[in-house]
């Protein structure tokens, strides 16, 4: 019955607080983890298989009693579905993906997947039974998504998600702690922390995103960033001290040295993690102008611009994530992965490696994410898009990035597709 699984090699990349400037070393301990992690999977018996090109969830689908093939299942995946997706580590060196979408009913799901078994779980999140989600009415179709963990140890984490309310809204809840990828969670589990009017108001198609203290070596706090109806981006974020020495929100606003972002931008954001200097966030958006242009915020009050050379004509969707620390003489220096994707133009990527930014050719394996162009990456190095399943209806694929980055850049378009969550729920 279990197969057992076929891992895609692992590319070397540091673990945990390993990092001492050694390459071997990191080398090593990178062969060693991904050893427990195959014999750990072996021995659990794993069911599925990451390389299947087949679904690995089992259709649950609640398909509605209609003889008109074209009526509208609540329960499928909303075909103008944004995607945010998240990974952690767990206590038991399991690595663990969270991916967000949207259904048509306008519920909020989450699948979680668990490498221990090679699974994924699906559990609601905002479906209009719990008090905090409140009525799907007050949810936007089609809205920005988020999702982030704050890491406090291995065992302790906890997971926000964001979306916009019809109002303009931005809203969030939490799962405190211990949000299980094994089980499916109970829409209950998600609690309402924070005080709603202390929230943004953003642009009526705008994105969100956010990061929380997702390592050691990361940014302190729990941030979120949005687009204003000003076109300006703004962020925020929960500070221990920031409410006369209580815990608050601080603000920033995006201004000062900084072009306009273009109207409903995509905004994607990969965390700057630093053994010894101070870490940050970047933040990369398309500008009124077209161009793909990068933020640095120290996750404390300072930013600045830089514009990339990577051109659009039309709104692009941009996705990213980083490898590596903000630091001097290390193996392993600061990468940075972003893809973006115009609808029906390939997907290109535009690349940081060595201190120098390069604007790629097209990445070929990627190409079904053009049609619809909706995007997620995560630290973990794994992509979703939005592709339609040639039945009226859309699925979502994920793809495994097949590189070193401080390896040879030709390899860096290599993305093996993983497998595809049809008819989620
Ligand atoms: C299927 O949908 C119907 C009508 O919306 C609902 O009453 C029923 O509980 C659903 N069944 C499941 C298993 O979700
Ligand atoms: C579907 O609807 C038809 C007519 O309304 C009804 O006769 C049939 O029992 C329904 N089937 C199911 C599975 O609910
Ligand atoms: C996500 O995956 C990356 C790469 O494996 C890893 O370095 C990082 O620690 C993971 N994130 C968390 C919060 O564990
Ligand atoms: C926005 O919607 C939320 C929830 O539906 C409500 O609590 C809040 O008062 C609304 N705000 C405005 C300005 O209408
Ligand atoms: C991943 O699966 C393993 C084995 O079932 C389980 O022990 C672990 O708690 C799971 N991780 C999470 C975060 O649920």
């Amino acid at each position: 019955m279990a197969k057992p699984i076929n891992l895609p090699p692992p590319s070397p990349r540091p673990v945990g607080n390993t990092i001492c400037g050694l390459r071997a070393r990191t080398f090593w301990i990178v062969l060693f983890f991904a050893i427990v992690l195959v014999a750990g999977a072996v021995a659990g018996a794993v069911a599925g298989t990451l390389t299947s090109r087949k679904s690995n969830i089992k259709a649950k689908t609640n398909i509605s009693n209609s003889s008109d093939p074209n009526a509208i299942d609540p329960n499928a995946i909303l075909p103008s579905t944004r995607l945010s997706s998240a990974n952690f580590t767990d206590e038991f060196g399991f690595d663990n993906y969270l991916l967000l979408y949207q259904l048509n009913s306008k519920a909020i799901y989450l699948s979680a997947f668990n490498s221990s078994n090679a699974k994924w779980i699906v559990s609601p999140v905002v479906d209009g039974t719990t008090e905090t989600g409140e009525s799907l009415e007050t949810v936007v179709e089609g809205t920005a998504l988020s999702i982030d963990i704050y890491w406090h140890s291995e065992s302790t984490r906890d997971t926000h998600i964001y979306w916009q309310n019809i109002n303009g809204t931005v809203r969030t809840v939490l799962y405190n702690s211990y949000l299980s990828t094994s089980s499916p969670d109970s829409p209950y589990g998600w609690i309402e922390k924070y005080n709603r009017a202390d929230f943004k108001v953003a642009g009526t198609r705008a994105s969100i995103v956010s990061y929380a203290h997702g390592c050691n070596w990361c940014v302190p706090w729990t941030y979120y960033f949005c687009q204003l109806p000003t076109q300006r981006i703004t962020g925020a974020w929960r500070s221990a001290t920031a409410d006369n020495g209580q815990p608050g929100w601080e603000f920033i606003d995006f201004v000062n040295g900084v072009s306009l972002p273009a109207m409903d931008t995509s905004i994607a954001l990969a965390p700057i993690p630093s053994l010894n200097n101070t870490p940050g966030l970047s933040l990369f958006t398309q500008s009124d102008s077209g161009a793909l242009t990068q933020l640095v915020f120290d996750g404390e009050g300072t930013f600045n611009e830089a514009v990339l050379n990577r051109e659009f004509n039309s709104k692009a969707m941009i996705v990213a994530f980083s490898t590596g620390f903000d630091d001097e003489g290390i193996d392993d220096p600061l990468g940075y992965q972003i893809l973006s994707v115009e609808k029906s133009a390939p997907v290109y990527l535009t690349y940081y490696q060595a201190g120098s930014w390069i604007a790629a050719n097209e990445v070929s394996a990627l190409s079904d994410c053009s049609a619809r162009a909706s995007m997620a990456t995560n630290q973990g190095q794994r992509i979703y898009c939005v592709v339609d399943d040639g039945n009226n209806g859309v699925e979502i694929v994920e793809w495994a990035w097949q590189a070193d980055p401080n390896g040879n850049a030709a390899s860096f378009a290599n993305y093996e597709r993983v497998g595809t969550y049809g008819e989620i729920l």
